[in-house]
């Protein structure tokens, strides 16, 4: 099990011409497997990232990703480069298998530098899907724009780089291997993990619910929280063989998408939705930091998921004692703002990606957060965490002794409803994508008091936002039309799509209590949805008659 190789030879590699597309988008590194397969293009960026980033002399380094094709090399590589440049300890897993948010916690528990994740989140994988690398930093959360600025520059002048010779790492027990004076430490990455779930909630009682006759499905879509959820449910809860459902992780998902959202986890939706075997479904994506929840018949938003877990949050034991704030990104639901008010406790409105979250969470500012994009989180970690959104869940239905359906009700009576909605135009001409947008941009002043689907636009901008704890200032965020009823719509361009590009629309509309008619959310948002086509020239400039994805 521990082969040592000692003297390990260092060998110096000089690059014919740097990469120059090496810029990290909204979440790393993303590219397709065949580019990443470029020689040395991997080693490029690996070798900016670990002359950039803080302490790699000396220090503790995490490594893992979500099992996509690439994962396992890549890991070689990057031991072997952590070797070269001076690294003590290198904590990867067996398998290589690390989902995001367990990465965010071994990162602070080890006191790591930082730590390396694998992965291209939801995004397909296998020889011909996407790979990726994200950089986390010491607090475990996405690394700052101005570490993943530097990594960048760094590779912009990259004459070579430096890597260790060593066989290839053994993952498949735990156990330590050196690479010279590197001690590579596989462990076994699910147990750190489920230890931290088993502080946060009452496992004793979710126990009890999953041995009633309430029927828990959850997809793990052949991607990495397969491992997890089958330690978590059927072992430490006791839930019955089959509950985990593709639960193996394979390199390419199985052929799949896994994105936890009704187009690409429809069958696990078919099943909650259209059936009545099931009281409670769930699906993470790739890295198993987003998640997708369903009741019978009921699919809850994930603004309105955040919303709930606030409201609900002194229910379960990590939270019994309050929220000191919470946070939400500007495209999300101002749901939870009408919790948080209720509280009386903060809000912030943050641009789209965790990294913002972060500092909050690192100053006590906030205790929750989440995306409507299907990520939610709390201060456990620094990145969103999708079996603990799922816990949660099954942590308030346990104390309540309710359906899904029945909190949503009783929340919505309670709060009133924000119908939301987002329709994605996906893999657009690159040039049609930034002409609809740069057009809507440009007439961002002359739109204010004008009429909107039936309204009158109270408020037209481009979403800045200034950081609370460092007073960073990050701009051009999303084109946001505020109507005078409350009601929104704001136009985005995807940061993480690695084909042409992505247009996203997120349409809203509140309606107060006593008046909800419990709507389709598509019926409910039928004008606005109108409205943005005919002001935006969606359909003749995308040439799509409908959105790819509709959620
Ligand atoms: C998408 C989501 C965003 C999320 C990011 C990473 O980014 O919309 O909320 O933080 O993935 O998971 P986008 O493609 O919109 O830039
Ligand atoms: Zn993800």
């Amino acid at each position: 099990m521990s082969s040592s190789v000692t003297p390990s030879p260092i060998r110096s590699v000089t690059l014919a011409q740097p990469f120059t597309d090496q810029k990290p988008g909204t979440s790393g590194l993303r590219k397709s497997s065949l580019q990443f397969q470029t020689p040395h293009y991997l080693e490029s960026f690996i070798e900016a990232s670990l002359r950039v980033i803080p302490g790699v002399a000396g220090g503790t380094l995490v490594v893992g990703g979500d099992g996509r094709y690439g994962n396992r090399s890549a890991i070689d590589v990057i031991a072997r480069m952590a070797a070269a440049h001076g690294v003590t300890r290198l904590v990867t897993t067996t398998g290589g298998i690390l989902s995001t948010p367990a990465a965010s916690h071994l990162i602070r528990s080890r006191g790591a530098i930082a730590g390396i994740i694998l992965s291209a989140s939801h995004n397909p994988g296998g020889p011909e899907g996407d790979f990726g690398v994200k950089i986390n930093g010491a607090n475990g959360g996405p690394a700052p724009e101005s570490l993943t600025d530097a990594v960048y520059a760094a590779t912009q002048s990259l004459e070579g780089y430096r890597i260790a010779e060593a066989e290839p790492l053994n993952l498949d027990q735990p156990g330590e291997q050196r690479i010279g004076d590197l001690v590579v430490e596989v462990i076994d990455g699910v147990s750190d993990y489920v230890a931290l779930m088993q502080k946060l909630f009452d496992f004793d009682r979710i126990a009890s619910l999953l041995r009633s006759d309430f029927r828990l499905a959850f997809d793990a879509m052949h991607a990495v929280t397969g491992p997890y959820a089958s330690r978590l449910f059927e072992g430490l809860l006791g839930a019955p063989s089959g509950t985990v459902r593709n639960g193996l992780p394979l390199e390419d998902f199985g052929g799949g998408h896994p994105d936890p959202n009704l187009t690409y986890a429809a069958e696990l939706a078919d099943l909650l939705l259209k059936g009545n075997d099931y009281a409670f479904g769930a699906a993470c994506d790739g890295d198993g930091d987003r998640n997708m929840i369903l009741g019978r018949a009921c699919f809850v938003n994930p603004s309105d998921s955040l919303a709930v877990l606030t409201a609900n949050a002194t229910l379960v034991p990590g939270y019994a004692k309050g929220l000191t704030g919470v946070a939400r990104s500007m495209p999300t639901s101002a749901a939870v703002d009408v919790v948080a008010e209720g509280l009386g406790i903060a809000c912030f409105e943050t641009p789209t990606g965790w990294k913002f979250f972060g500092n909050l969470l690192d100053a006590s500012r906030i205790t929750l957060c989440g995306e409507e994009s299907f990520g939610t989180g709390s201060d456990h970690i620094r990145e969103k965490d999708g079996l603990w959104a799922v816990l949660f869940w099954l942590n308030i239905l346990a104390v309540r002794g309710c359906s899904v359906a029945e909190v949503m009700a009783e929340h919505w009576n309670r709060f009133g409803r924000h119908y939301y909605s987002r329709h994605d135009y996906e893999a657009i001409a690159s040039d049609a994508a930034h002409g609809l947008y740069n057009r809507i941009k440009a007439m961002l002043p002359d739109l204010v008091g004008q009429p909107f689907a039936g309204r009158t636009i109270a408020t037209a901008d481009d979403f800045a936002y200034t950081d609370p704890v460092d007073g960073s200032i990050t701009i051009g965020q999303g084109l946001r039309l505020l109507l005078d009823d409350g009601s929104r719509v704001v136009l985005r361009l995807s940061g993480t799509g690695t084909q042409g590009a992505t247009l996203r629309v997120y349409l809203e509309s509140y309606v107060p209590p006593s008046g909800n008619l419990h709507q389709d959310p598509q019926a409910a948002l039928a004008d606005l949805i109108h409205a943005i086509d005919a002001l935006a020239e969606i359909r003749t400039r995308t040439g799509m008659e409908r959105p790819t994805v509709i959620t």
